[in-house]
C-alpha cells in the first residue's frame, strides 16, 4: 500500500490508538536493582560515581529493600563488600559472609523479595582479579571450584536465583551439577553468559571495591568486537544448565541482546550497567537533558531489542512510574 492508501501518522494522532499499537512495554515485573552490601552497622556510604546508590550494612540494607519494596521493586541483585580479602576469593564462601548475612536478613524481613546474588570473586581477592591467579594470569579450573563453592553457600543461606558474573569456561556446569547433588533442583541459575570487557563498569568498581590492581578483564571477559562468540558462550551456557543468559553491558551492545533473542528459546536478561547509568546522570546534573524521558526510552530500547529483564540502577526511580 502505497501513500495516500497509507498514512502512518494515523495512529500516531492520538495518545490511544499510541498506546493502542506499542509494540513494547515497560514494567514492574522485568526489572531488577542492584545493590552493595558492607560490613559494619548503620552504614549508608553514597558512591559518587552511582548517584542515589550507597554501600549499606546489613541493617541499613533491610531499611532499604523495605523502601524499594513499598515502590514497587519485586527484585533485588546483592554484590558483597567483605571486611576481609584473600588470594582466591574463598572469603565469600563463608557461611556467616556478608552477602549471606545479608539474604537471610532480607528472607527474614520481606520473604517476597526475590534475593538474586551475584556470584564472582572480584570483591573478595586481594587482587580484585574475578579468579585465583597462576602465573600472572586468573586460572579457569581452580577459580570454577571457589565458584561452585560460593554458589552452593549462597544457595544454603536462602538467595533465590544464582548469577554468576566471572566469565570462566564451564562453571555453568559446574555449578548445574553441584546445585542438583545437594538438592537444590529448583535453582535458576541466570548467567552472564556474553560479558564483555567494558570500560563502563568504571563505576561499578567503585561501588564495590573490585578494580584489578594489575592489567584488566581481557583474558576472560569477552571483546566488545565480537558478536559471534557471544552466541557460542550463550549456546554452551544454555547446555551446561542456564535458565536465563545475560548481555552486559546493554547499550552499546543491543545488537548483541537482538541475536541472541532470536537465536535463542530462553529469557534474556540484560545489565544496564553502572557506567550508562553514570553518563545519564551527570549530563541530568547539568541540565543538558531530560532525566525521566531518557531512562524511560534507554530502558524501552533495551526490551525492545529482546530482554526480558534488565538489571538497572535507574530501578529505583523510575519503578513507581510504572
Ligand atoms: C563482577 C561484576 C562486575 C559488574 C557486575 N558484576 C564488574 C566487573 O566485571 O568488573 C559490573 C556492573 C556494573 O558496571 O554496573 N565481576
Amino acid at each position: 500500500m502505497k501513500f495516500p492508501d497509507t498514512r502512518l501518522r494515523r495512529l500516531r494522532k492520538s495518545g490511544v490508538t499510541r498506546a493502542m499499537v506499542r509494540e513494547t512495554s515497560l514494567t514492574r515485573d522485568c526489572l531488577v536493582m542492584p545493590l552493595f552490601v558492607t560490613h559494619g552497622k548503620n552504614i549508608r556510604n553514597p558512591v559518587e560515581s552511582l548517584p542515589g546508590n550507597y554501600q549499606l550494612s546489613v541493617d541499613q540494607l533491610v531499611e532499604y529493600g523495605k523502601m524499594l519494596a513499598g515502590k514497587g521493586v519485586r527484585s533485588v541483585l546483592l554484590f558483597g563488600i567483605p571486611e576481609q580479602k584473600d588470594e582466591t576469593g574463598d572469603v565469600a564462601c563463608d557461611p556467616d559472609g556478608i552477602v549471606q548475612r545479608a539474604i537471610r536478613a532480607l528472607k527474614k524481613e520481606m520473604p517476597d523479595l526475590f534475593v538474586i546474588a551475584d556470584v564472582c570473586n572480584c570483591e573478595y581477592t586481594l587482587h580484585g582479579h574475578c579468579g585465583t591467579i597462576v602465573d600472572g594470569d586468573v586460572d579457569n579450573d581452580s577459580t570454577v571450584d571457589t565458584l561452585v563453592r560460593q554458589s552452593l553457600c549462597l544457595a544454603e543461606a536462602g538467595a533465590d536465583m544464582i548469577a554468576p558474573s566471572d566469565m570462566m569456561d564451564g562453571r555453568i556446569g559446574a555449578i548445574r551439577q553441584a546445585l542438583e547433588r545437594k538438592g537444590f533442583h529448583n535453582m535458576p541459575l541466570m548467567s552472564y553468559s556474553a560479558k564483555y570487557s567494558s570500560a563502563f563498569y568504571g563505576p561499578f568498581r567503585e561501588a564495590a571495591q573490585s578494580a584489578p590492581s594489575f592489567g584488566d578483564r581481557a583474558t576472560y571477559q569477552m571483546d566488545p568486537a565480537n558478536k559471534k562468540e557471544a552466541l557460542r558462550e550463550v549456546a554452551l551456557d544454555i547446555d551446561e544448565g542456564a535458565d536465563i543468559v545475560m548481555v552486559k553491558p546493554a547499550l552499546s551492545y543491543l545488537d548483541v541482546i537482538s541475536e541472541v533473542k532470536n537465536n535463542f528459546n530462553i529469557p534474556v536478561a540484560a545489565y544496564n550497567v553502572s557506567g550508562e547509568f553514570a553518563m545519564v546522570k551527570a549530563a541530568a546534573r547539568n541540565g543538558w537533558i531530560d532525566e525521566k524521558r531518557i531512562v524511560r526510552e534507554i530502558l524501552t530500547s533495551i526490551r525492545r531489542a529482546g530482554a526480558d529483564i534488565i538489571i538497572s540502577y535507574h530501578t529505583q526511580e523510575i519503578i513507581s512510574e510504572l
